[in-house]
């Protein structure tokens, strides 16, 4: 893991703050990584919900990624302007949203689109639409594994969904996704058990299909939490992680994957009205409020500082006992607690070179929906 010395901006004073900050170097890193652990790029489809930005997509694909997940029709239209061929919409799509998957077919006829569904009126909706419009589109059964959120059940309930959509004019139905955020475990074996657990259920579901004579061709799983141990299943075809693009201490305290944070926040402090008190410009429009506090960690500072006030522009801080407070107009580098949720904040990062230097900005060209 990098420490302060390796994320100090040479030109900090050229740097505005509050400003998110990002490290090809350390992006890099994290491509390769990822391919180690996942054995290459062929079962990867990476979900670029972390990044949002076209630069850090073309940085994947130049590594061999020719796949990708993303959340919303802003971020596929995003991955299709720049080549990408194999796009899943990992959002469920109803209303409008409907005429935005069919306006991308319509830009981009070339590009697989495959969109995710667990809802028999929602599938029935989106193949009359596809029907009058005179295109196709791929879904996926989202598959509820245990995390509660979304996902029809698996067996069962997901044959019947699969049926549907193989008999749905428009649709075709191309397999399962599942998305695994409850996994977790006080130790890392734990961890990897309750992923297996969740990805046993759409190992059983596949086959169930399959067994119907319904092909199956793709099953699409996993974030950060469990995408070691569902890349190594022979039913799994790709796996979808996001975080590790960027990496971030919400994910970095509870998993033990050798990713470098190389999303930052620059801050500085505006005001001590204090002797202990620090305020930092770092509120809730630098760094997403989604968490608990604390919602970033400062670089280089053993003890961590208390929580209080927190406001838009501003975030005040108990300095903690026993560390020199920082001076009115210091810089501090923070990693955001989510960094997803923090980079949507952004309409550009400055991209630091690997000479330290601030050389460029990027625009987070996929944020917002
Ligand atoms: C459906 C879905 N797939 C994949 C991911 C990426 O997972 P992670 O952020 O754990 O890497 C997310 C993240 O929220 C998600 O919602």
């Amino acid at each position: 893991m990098s420490s302060l010395a390796d994320y100090l901006i040479a030109n900090i004073d050229e740097v505005p703050s509050p400003a998110l900050v990002i490290y090809p170097r350390f992006i890099e890193h994290n491509i390769r990584t990822v391919g180690e652990i996942v054995g290459g790029y062929e079962g990867l489809r990476p979900h670029i919900k972390t990044h949002k930005m076209s630069q850090i997509a073309r940085m994947e694909m130049a590594a061999g990624v020719t796949k990708f997940k993303c959340a919303t029709p802003r971020e596929a239209g995003m991955l299709a302007s720049i080549g990408a061929k194999d796009i899943v919409i990992a959002y469920h799509i109803v209303g409008p949203q409907v005429h935005r998957v069919i306006e991308l077919r319509h830009t981009h006829p070339d590009v697989t689109f495959k969109v995710i569904a667990d809802d028999p009126g929602a599938i029935a909706l989106l193949s009359e639409a596809c029907q009058a419009a005179e295109v196709t589109v791929g879904i996926l059964i989202d598959l509820n594994t245990g995390l509660n959120r979304t996902g029809a059940q698996p067996g069962d309930p997901a044959l019947r969904l699969a049926r549907l959509i193989h008999d749905a004019p428009g649709l075709t139905f191309e397999g399962l996704h599942v998305y695994d955020g409850h996994v977790a475990g006080d130790t890392d074996e734990l961890r990897q058990a309750a992923a297996q657990t969740s990805i046993d259920l759409a190992t059983e579901t596949r086959s169930l299909i399959e067994q119907a004579a319904i092909p199956v061709n793709e099953v699409v799983a996993s974030g950060s939490r469990g995408f070691d141990v569902t890349a190594r299943q022979g039913s799994v075809d790709n796996v979808s992680p996001g975080t590790w693009t960027l990496w971030d201490t919400g994910y970095g305290d509870v998993l033990d994957f050798p990713f470098e944070w190389a999303a930052i926040v620059v801050s500085r402090v505006i005001s001590r009205p204090d002797k202990d008190l620090v305020t930092l410009d770092a509120g809730n429009k630098a760094v997403a409020p989604d968490t608990v506090a604390p919602h970033f960690r400062i670089l280089g500072l053993d003890d961590q500082p208390e929580f209080l006030i927190r406001n838009e522009e501003h975030q005040l801080l108990r300095w903690p006992k026993g560390h020199k407070p920082p001076r009115v107009g210091d810089a501090l580098y923070l990693v955001p607690a989510h960094v997803c949720t923090t980079v949507n904040l952004w309409d550009e990062a400055f991209v630091i070179d690997d000479n330290g230097n601030w050389s460029e900005t990027w625009p987070i060209d996929a944020r917002g929906h």
